[in-house]
């Protein structure tokens, strides 16, 4: 649990719509930006700030966000609330057991991938610097689309929130929204929340109809303009789902390129999820996809066409060319690719080369080691300085018992081309195993196994092949 660092502060996430314009069986709120879920991220941000308890309002598809709450959980303390039927934010909100709580609600939507803890941050601090009962931020868009419009007065105070479906001609002028993300001051807005009304366009409650009501009760309502509406925008629809990809893209991008000294050679065709952290002069080729907990050193060479799906590690120096990693350790001075698979748990030490064709799944390979060509290696140990030849298998798999079974390759050791290592067999430090050679009983220290066909040359076979068919 995080430290709690605004004690009389909670934030009500809501998250209980359906999302209709995403035409998806999943939840708006599960769909995932740059490797992560667009409530995770706001969680992540909400999480900064250190506040009291989080309350989740949950309605449609609520039991999938629930499960991916108790498996992904924020770092601060939190609750669900179910709203069901969703009759609208302001019945949203409604759902929350405050009984007691005095002090100020941050309460957002779910729906706004970019988000930030320093913008959540200046609008609490606004809040509470000027003593409002409400405050808003708000934003001004090229576009205003569906949102909700700022209605100010000639003094340019905020006086009201107009629904876009509710909106005059000319309110919808208006290019000053609502991202929908407020602090009220509580229990002062408790009277107003329980008196909404749902006569409107959509018969919902608004919670939006609370800056109206402040106003119309002379309860100061202070707002914040946010400089960078991408912050703010919301996903809708799938289209705008891709553009926020892209717009979180570009920020990861923007910090790599100026803060981390990595050069990002194609922005448009490489995607970086906020999560990846890059050592300075590490050049990222076009077509790379870098998702989840990824670090990466200093003066790699990433790509062309890599994926890597975190939690994954590369040290200093290294090289990882059209290749995929999943949730394994790279060292430095690694030479990993073209067209290598490194997954589940890999361990791969120094001043190793992973070549073309290679797949290497759980397993630990020690410095100065070499699996260059066409190989799996899989449930295996690698000692220093082994030498694995070209098409050599860890035959791990019993189909039978469906168990898998180890392989343990010591120091020095080497094993020539197309050897098969039938597990569980373990080959001794500085042993060779003969090209061909199907290893089934484990080899000294030292010693050679060879385990194949012994080679007989039959001389003059083309000779007597020939005379044969001239007699026929
Ligand atoms: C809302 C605002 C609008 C604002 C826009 C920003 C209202 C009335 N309107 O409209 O001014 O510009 O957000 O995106 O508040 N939700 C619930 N329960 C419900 C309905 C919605 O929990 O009954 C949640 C959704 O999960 C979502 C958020 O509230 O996270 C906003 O819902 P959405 O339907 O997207 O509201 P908008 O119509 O976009
Ligand atoms: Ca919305």
């Amino acid at each position: 649990m995080g430290a709690v660092r605004n004690p009389n502060t909670r934030a009500v996430v809501l998250a209980a719509g359906q999302g209709k314009r995403m035409k998806s069986a999943l939840p708006k709120v599960l769909h995932e930006v740059l490797g992560r879920t667009v409530l995770a991220r706001v969680l992540g941000a909400v999480d900064e700030l250190g506040l009291e308890h989080i309350h989740i309002v949950i309605g449609h598809g609520g039991d999938a966000v629930r499960a991916f709450l108790e498996a992904n959980p924020p770092a601060t303390s939190w609750s669900t609330h179910v709203q069901e039927p969703q009759l609208g934010t302001g019945h949203a909100l409604m759902q929350v057991p405050l009984d007691d709580f005095r002090g100020t609600l941050l309460v957002t939507v779910s729906d706004t991938p970019l988000l930030t803890a320093a913008t959540l941050r200046s609008l609490v601090e606004t809040h509470e610097d000027s003593q409002a009962v409400v405050s808003l931020l708000t934003t001004v868009v090229e576009d205003p689309k569906n949102y909700g419009r700022i209605v100010r007065d000639d003094l340019g105070d905020v006086v009201s929130i107009i629904e876009h479906k509710d909106a005059s001609a000319s309110q919808r002028e208006i290019r000053e929204i609502n991202p929908a993300i407020y602090c009220f001051e509580w229990p002062r807005v408790e009277k107003g929340l329980a008196g909404l009304s749902n006569e409107n366009q959509q018969k919902e409650y608004y919670l939006t109809d609370l800056i109206g009501w402040a106003h119309h009760n002379e309860l100061p309502i202070a707002s914040s303009v946010a400089a960078d509406w991408r912050e703010v925008a919301g996903i809708n629809s799938r289209l705008e789902l891709a553009e926020a990809n892209r717009l979180l893209n570009e920020r990861v991008v923007a910090r790599l390129a100026l803060e981390a000294g990595v050069t990002v050679l194609d922005p448009s065709s490489t995607w970086v999820a906020p999560e990846v952290h890059a050592g300075a002069d590490t050049t990222i080729l076009p077509g790379c996809y870098l998702m989840g907990d990824v670090k990466i050193g200093s003066g790699c060479l990433i790509g062309p066409h890599t994926v890597i799906h975190g939690p994954v590690s590369v040290g200093d120096r290294s090289t990882v060319t059209q290749s995929l990693v999943v949730n394994s350790q790279v060292g430095s001075d690694c030479r990993v690719g073209p067209f290598a698979h490194i997954r589940e748990g890999a361990r791969i030490a120094d001043n190793v080369r992973v070549g073309n064709y290679v797949e290497i799944k759980k397993s630990e390979v020690a410095s100065n080691t070499n699996v260059s060509h066409l190989s799996y290696v899989g449930d295996a140990s690698l000692g220093q300085h082994v030498n694995i030849g070209a098409g050599t298998i860890t035959a791990n798999y019993d189909h039978i018992t469906k168990k898998k079974s180890r392989t343990v390759i010591g120091d020095g050791a080497s094993t020539g081309s197309n050897s098969v290592l039938v597990a569980p067999v373990e080959v001794g430090s500085g042993a060779s195993v003969g090209a061909g050679t199907v290893v089934t009983k484990d080899v000294p220290d030292g010693a050679l196994a060879v385990g194949r066909a012994r080679q007989e040359n039959r001389l003059g076979w083309l000779e007597r092949k020939r005379s044969q068919s001239e007699k026929s």
